[in-house]
């Protein structure tokens, strides 16, 4: 079992910082960039494991990609070299690879089996069966295609108007990337908007899509290959941006960020809790910035309704923010947090009491009343990346050491955590 033993960090957080490639972005470039017709150039890609899931499973349907990220990636790709795979495709810990690969097999002739590890078993899986069902696809799973494996039987496809239950870009992209291969129209109206990476990389691809008001619409169209510069990981920058609120004598910029929509509302709601935050960015109306944080006291705030899609993988960080805020925060609407890598509610308010923060879990959210301080103390990833990087960061906020058991975990999205932590702390 790995560890990793986080220090207080006394004298703050400083410098500049470039944080990986964005996780979203990269799996859904390597998708496309295998349909396109033609060689992609992909620079910035997340060097994380779950993005290599994508890039081996694109490569088993058939795309030629060289190249080691976070440097430039190409990816031979078009539709006359895509093949069902030769054999299981394993996605590992990755419920986002399962989702859009499930809607990427659906358009390609034959049958694709995808299987996960023991998490991505418990991720439900019918929010996308039932939508490529609909569309024509053949796909099964474990009870009737609720849970991993799926199995996915590819071929004609028809388009549908699809209105996605539950907020979420995984099932939007999984229906977009079938709508592709699909006889007419395929549209996506969402209630509560998501982030619009997929709908942003088909236009930069040259699909035939339109996005009017929360629907996106997509007709079959070759794509062009993408030359892509992929922009810095809000999700993962959110990780320092709460450090350096949180540490006295702070001062860190975080370079080229995304912070386009529904990726950038966690600074809305660290802004609101009174954070000092700068964003610069680098043209008018660009989607990358840079971040610059100051450490201050923050305050409590209530977090909830629509602005949850857009922070739901900041709600750890948040949380540990929330720990050493005056007042008590509220964190509702947010029941898929229980879908996640770990069961988000029960991992995050049992870790931050192991440090000795005041944390009651909701059926859809946490109540944390802050506290002046925390204490060091020993805690578990859960297996979950996200919560293995928050309880870093309690530990640089903390009054003594905070030990991490099952630290591995975020191989997944950030091998470089480490690294840019000594970084930003010499
Ligand atoms: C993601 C969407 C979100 C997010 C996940 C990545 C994506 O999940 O939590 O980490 O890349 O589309 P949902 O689509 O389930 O909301």
């Amino acid at each position: 079992m790995t560890s990793l033993v986080v220090e207080p960090a006394p004298g703050g957080l400083g410098g500049r910082l470039r944080v990986p490639g964005d996780k979203s972005i990269s799996h859904r470039a390597l998708l496309l960039a295998a349909r396109a017709e033609g060689r992609s150039r992909l620079r910035g890609l997340s060097a994380g494991a779950d993005v290599g899931r994508t890039r081996r499973a694109v490569a088993a349907f058939g795309a030629r990609c060289q190249g080691r990220p976070p440097g430039p990636v190409t990816v031979a790709g078009g539709a006359r070299r895509l093949h069902e795979p030769a054999g299981v495709v394993d996605v590992g810990n990755s419920g986002t690879a399962m989702r859009l690969l499930s809607g990427f097999a659906a358009a390609v002739d034959g049958l694709t089996i995808l299987q996960g590890d023991r998490s991505v078993n418990g991720r439900p899986m019918e929010r996308v069966v039932f939508p490529l069902r609909t569309m024509g696809a053949g796909v099964d799973g474990r009870e009737g295609g609720r849970w991993p494996p799926l199995a996915v039987r590819g071929g004609r496809l028809a388009g549908i108007d699809y209105r996605p239950p539950v907020a979420s870009a995984q099932v939007k992209g999984a229906v977009l990337l079938a709508g592709l291969a699909a006889e007419g129209a395929t549209s996506v109206t969402e209630a509560v908007p998501t982030r619009r990476h997929t709908e942003e990389l088909l236009a930069a691809a040259g699909a035939d899509v339109t996005v009017t008001g929360t629907t996106v619409t997509v007709r079959p169209s070759p794509l062009q290959p993408l030359d892509l510069d992929i922009p810095g990981d809000p999700s993962q920058a959110a990780f320092w941006v709460v450090a350096a609120c949180l540490v006295p004598g702070s001062d860190l910029v975080l370079e080229g960020v995304y912070v386009g929509p529904g990726r950038a509302t966690f600074l809305d709601v660290l802004r609101r809790m009174g954070a000092d935050i700068t964003v610069v960015a680098g043209d008018p109306g660009a989607a990358t910035a840079d971040i610059r944080v100051r450490h201050r006291r923050l305050a409590a705030t209530d977090v909830g309704g629509q602005e949850v899609p857009g922070l739901i993988d900041e709600i750890p960080v948040l949380a540990v923010a929330a720990a050493l805020a005056e007042g008590t925060t509220t964190f509702t609407g947010a029941g898929e947090l229980r879908v996640k890598e770990s069961d988000r509610i029960a991992t995050v308010a049992s870790q931050l009491a192991a440090v000795g923060a005041d944390v009651e879990p909701l059926a859809d959210g946490l109540v944390v009343r802050g506290r002046p301080a925390l204490g060091g103390g020993s805690v578990s990833s859960h297996g979950d990346h996200r919560v293995a990087m928050a309880m870093a960061v309690a530990g640089l906020a903390a009054g003594g050491p905070v030990r991490i058991e099952g630290w591995a975990a975020v191989d997944t999205s950030y091998p470089g955590f480490q690294e840019d932590l000594h970084r930003c702390l010499s």
